[in-house]
């Protein structure tokens, strides 16, 4: 298998997550691309760009070389456990499921195929999300890892990562579209506040978030550095950031993103 090869690829579960993943690969390469969605309403945008849909999830298994599961977690090892006998070994399995660990898919499949744990965050939505891929299973050529590697760097941001991490990774930037949507509503309830309009200081808040990002990414400069570049010595900037630290903010953001690792811990354990 190699990217640059047309790739069969099936999507079981064609929500949010499976249909931003469809979606991505539909506009950005020409693969064959399957999917199966109890609710058929989902399919009607992704077959308006390309996805076929299929009547059963036993047809699209057999049908994909590259399998992926987007079904919420409680679902899937009852799915991996009915498409199992009708996984080839040259079939590559890929599970989006939130705390599904890479060892409960490996005992799912028992073997039947290689697998491959995903996690991703919504700005896949958009074409801008982040993809943890654990390429850890010793059934994975090096081969099937490049070509995930770059399929997933096809329509975002592909980082490998251990199964150790995903927890981790899910706490920071899974649940980070949402910290970061908090930050946005603070700040334009600020402007509101301040006397902007909530049209005017939300469209205003997207550009500051846009483009501080766009700065940071065109950069060296670390945050810090950036940050300093805002707080002239007596001026406005760092009045705001002294009642920050005042507050324990940096100390509460961290402890936010721990609470939700640990709840991801728990998670797993039920999973
Ligand atoms: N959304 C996120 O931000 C996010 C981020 C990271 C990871 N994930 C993971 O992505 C996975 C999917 O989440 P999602 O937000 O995309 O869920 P979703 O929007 O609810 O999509 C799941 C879809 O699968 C369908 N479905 C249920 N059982 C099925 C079956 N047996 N065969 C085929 N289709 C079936 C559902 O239909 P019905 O609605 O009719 O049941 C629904 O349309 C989850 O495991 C989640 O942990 C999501």
């Amino acid at each position: 298998m190699h990217s640059r090869t047309v790739l069969s690829i099936g999507c079981i579960g064609c929500g949010n997550m499976g249909g931003a993943i469809l979606a991505g690969f539909a506009e950005r390469a020409s693969h064959t691309l399957y999917g199966y969605d109890l609710d058929r309403e989902r399919m009607r945008p992704l077959i308006a760009k390309g996805v076929r849909a299929v009547a059963d999830m036993i047809s699209l298994v057999r049908g994909a070389t590259m399998v992926i599961i987007a079904l919420k977690p409680h679902l899937v090892e009852q799915v991996l456990r009915e498409i199992k006998p009708h996984l080839k070994s040259e079939t590559l399995l890929l599970s989006v499921a939130a705390g599904v660990s890479l060892d409960s898919l490996k005992q799912a499949v028992d073997g039947a195929c290689p697998v491959v744990r995903v996690m991703p965050n919504t700005p896949a939505l958009v074409g801008a999300g982040m993809y943890a891929l654990c390429l850890d299973d010793p059934a994975l050529k090096m081969e099937q890892k490049k070509t995930v590697m770059e399929l997933f760097g096809s329509i975002g941001t592909a980082v490998e990562l251990p199964d150790e991490k995903f927890n981790a990774f899910t706490a920071v930037f899974g649940a980070g579209p949402a910290y970061v949507f908090y930050m946005m509503q603070s700040l334009t309830q600020a402007a509101v506040t301040l006397g902007f309009t909530k049209t005017e200081a939300a469209r205003l808040v997207n550009v500051l978030f846009a483009g501080s990002a766009k700065l940071a990414q065109g950069t060296e400069a670390d945050h810090a550095a950036l940050q300093d570049m805002v707080c002239s010595p007596g001026g406005v900037t760092i009045c705001g950031i002294n009642y920050m630290d005042r507050r324990g903010m940096r100390g509460c953001i961290v402890d936010a993103v721990l609470a939700a690792y640990m709840r991801g811990l728990d998670l797993e354990k039920i999973v």
